[in-house]
């Protein structure tokens, strides 16, 4: 079969090139990615083929697995992985932290430190901020803070620390969070912003890959969210992660999945407290 569609003069990936990818991304990042998803890797390839010059999936897979190229599967994880992400996103667990866990974790402490594990371009990392931030303001608590975010994308990484969003990404941020702790480009004509200076010193953020054995991170936390990743995984991996996430809670901590994700017959040393949300026991 040729590598191209003659009538959209695009190449086509063949399904030998395919599974050559798909078996290493499941090996080595624990994504599956079953055949369905053949044209959508097609379609996010495509852009590390035109950068390179490269005409054919084949010569790609070829490139890719060259040892004179390791920095191309860095390059290719981060096109592969999807980063979709959103301030405030499923806005009842940060809801359940201002209103629950806050308050409770005011009564016995004066810091908190949160890891949101796979956070993606840092929505997740700045909400958390804010609402921390907004809570000392508003109940008068001076809770110091320390929001690390990990993922194993180092584009998503930089971005998240470059921290400077197109305005239309601030669609659901309330307007008074807006004009808190976001800083207008002084360009009019480009719709940007930024995060300002005294939330982003409070975040921190690094690469982690989910798969790897131990996790390199020499510190407990009191929060950990990962959302919205593990629906990626088969449920064994999702285990194994989960479990040496767990390991790095403090007692008492909290894990926060995504809405869509569960941990249900996993036998994990959490408890229930409400759905998607765990106590460490
Ligand atoms: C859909 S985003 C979720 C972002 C955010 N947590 C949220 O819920 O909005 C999933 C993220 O998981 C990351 N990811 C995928 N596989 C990973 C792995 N093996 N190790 C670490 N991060 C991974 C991706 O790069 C992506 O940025």
């Amino acid at each position: 079969m040729s590598d191209y569609n003659n009538k959209q003069r695009e190449p086509q990936i063949r399904h030998e090139d395919f599974v050559k990818i798909s078996r290493f991304v499941e090996s080595t990042y624990g994504l599956k990615l079953p055949d369905y998803k053949k044209y959508l890797i097609q379609s996010r390839l495509l852009r590390r083929l035109n950068a390179l010059g490269i005409a054919t999936y084949s010569e790609y897979v070829k490139y890719l697995f060259d040892p004179k190229h390791t920095d191309e599967i860095q390059k290719m994880i981060d096109v592969v992985t999807t980063h979709k992400t959103d301030f405030y996103r499923e806005s009842d667990h940060f809801e359940y932290l201002e209103n629950v866990l806050l308050p409770d974790h005011v009564k016995k402490h004066d810091d908190i430190s949160i890891w949101s594990a796979g956070c993606s371009t840092g929505e997740e990392v700045y909400t958390l901020a804010f609402v921390i931030s907004e809570f000392n303001r508003k109940k008068n608590h001076k809770l110091d803070y320390q929001i690390f975010g990990s993922d194993v994308s180092v584009s998503s990484i930089q971005e998240a620390a470059a921290a400077v969003y197109q305005m239309n990404k601030t669609v659901g941020v309330p307007i008074d969070i807006l004009k808190r702790y976001f800083l207008k480009n002084k360009n009019k004509d480009k719709k940007f912003v930024k995060i300002v200076p005294e939330i982003r010193k409070k975040t921190k953020f690094f690469k982690l890959n989910f798969l790897d054995k131990v996790y390199n991170v020499n510190k407990k936390f009191d929060i950990i969210m990962c959302r919205n990743t593990l629906i990626y995984f088969s449920r064994e991996t999702q285990r194994e992660v989960l479990s040496k996430l767990i390991d790095h809670l403090n007692p008492n901590g909290y894990l926060i999945i995504g809405h869509s994700e569960s941990i249900f017959s996993m036998d994990l040393p959490v408890k229930l407290v409400k759905t998607t949300i765990f106590k460490k026991i």
